[in-house]
């Protein structure tokens, strides 16, 4: 080969793979404005009861403008059955008398969702919807529409450190249900022979409004964040709102270590399940409020951290929207029951 014909050879292929290059980017391209220039159909959803009978409004483009989701129209209008894309059943409401509800007949191409946002022990009566729901909705990150009560994000807050000396309350509880049964319970009764626990709430008929809840928490060192019972992926605003946006350590029982390492922010709890005696919490409770670094150190993670918590129903909703594209098209919950109960 003469070194001319290989120059030759070199600039054929060069030309010939930027020519490749091109084009395909130009596909690319094209592709794209497609994409964009067609506007979606709007996904319809209806829900069907509201949850607790507290209902919010829909009217305008809610999702587009509280919660910038495009593409996404929330209704309650039941006349809708027909036509909506997603029905939306809250499982509180759906006693006996809604079974009729449950058992009408449905476009081939409409998802039922299964909403809850209680745990196992709360949701009664789940055999008889068994083999009715498509999809399941839950603070479950196994959920096809997961809604945790909160989240770690990334990125700091400005949260200004606020010492245990300077905390007139060493151990707060808010709790409106106390049940003698309940695991958090035991752990109470066991923990306050050791060290003194605030208690606030329904129970102990000091009830908190709204605006004095997290006031009242930040002046405490510890917050009990005891969910009311164990279960996968269970964690509330007992440890989202009332001891992160209170500014408070949680002390927490609820799923295992792992799950609260998987979910909450880095080093900011104390597990109940690390101790072997409440004893031994107690004490370590009172070694870390006198100890400033110890106490400082379960602050860290508002450096590189933050939560963000999920209140309105609205935005739970939003979220079919976005989870949908990834769902399965077509699916059944043939054991409901022992779904919620894994
Ligand atoms: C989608 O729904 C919203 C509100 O429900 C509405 O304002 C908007 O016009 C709808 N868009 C389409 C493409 O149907
Ligand atoms: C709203 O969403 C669009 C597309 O998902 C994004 O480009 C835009 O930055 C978002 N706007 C705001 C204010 O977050
Ligand atoms: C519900 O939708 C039906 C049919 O579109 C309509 O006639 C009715 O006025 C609506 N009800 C409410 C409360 O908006
Ligand atoms: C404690 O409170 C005092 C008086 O309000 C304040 O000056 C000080 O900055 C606080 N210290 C810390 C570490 O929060
Ligand atoms: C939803 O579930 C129902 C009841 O089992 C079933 O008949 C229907 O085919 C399912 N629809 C989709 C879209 O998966």
């Amino acid at each position: 080969m003469t070194s001319g014909f290989r120059a030759f050879l070199l600039l054929l292929f060069i030309s010939l793979s930027s020519l490749l290059y091109y084009s395909n980017l130009n596909e690319k391209l094209t592709l794209q404005k497609c994409h964009t220039a067609v506007p979606r159909r709007n996904l319809s959803i209806l829900l069907w009861h509201w949850p607790f009978g507290r209902s919010y409004r829909l009217d305008g483009d809610k999702c587009l403008k509280m919660y910038n989701i495009s593409g996404c129209s929330l209704t309650d209008n039941t006349s809708a059955v027909s036509t909506a894309d997603v029905v939306v059943f809250h499982h509180q409401e759906l006693g006996e008398a809604q079974s009729s509800v449950l058992h009408q007949d449905r476009p081939a191409s409409q998802h039922w969702v299964w909403l809850s946002m209680e745990p196992p022990v709360n949701n009664a009566n789940l055999a008889q919807l068994n083999g009715l729901f498509n999809l399941t909705m839950s603070y479950r990150r196994d959920a096809d529409i997961p809604v945790p009560y909160g989240k770690t994000v990334l990125g700091g807050d400005e949260l200004s450190f606020k010492a245990a000396s300077n905390r007139s309350c060493l151990v707060g509880w808010v709790v409106s249900k106390y049940r003698p049964h309940q695991a958090r319970a035991g752990v109470y009764q066991s923990l306050k022979e050791y060290i003194p626990i605030e208690v606030y709430g329904k129970w102990n008929k000091k009830p908190l409004s709204n605006k004095k809840l997290l006031p009242t928490i930040a002046n405490c060192i510890f917050y009990l964040s005891f969910e009311n019972s164990e279960a996968k992926d269970y964690i509330s605003e007992k440890l989202w709102r009332n001891a992160f946006q209170a500014g408070a350590v949680p002390v927490v029982i609820g799923p295992s270590r792992a799950t609260y390492e998987a979910l909450a922010p880095p080093g900011s709890f104390i597990h109940v399940d690390d101790f072997k005696s409440t004893a031994e919490l107690a004490a370590y409770l009172k070694h870390v409020a006198r100890d400033r670094q110890a106490y400082e150190s379960y602050f860290q993670w508002h450096h590189t951290h933050r939560v963000r918590t999920y209140t309105d129903w609205r935005e739970r909703l939003c979220q079919i929207c976005v989870r949908y594209p990834s769902l399965p098209a077509s699916r059944v919950y043939r054991d409901l029951e022992s779904w919620v109960n894994s």
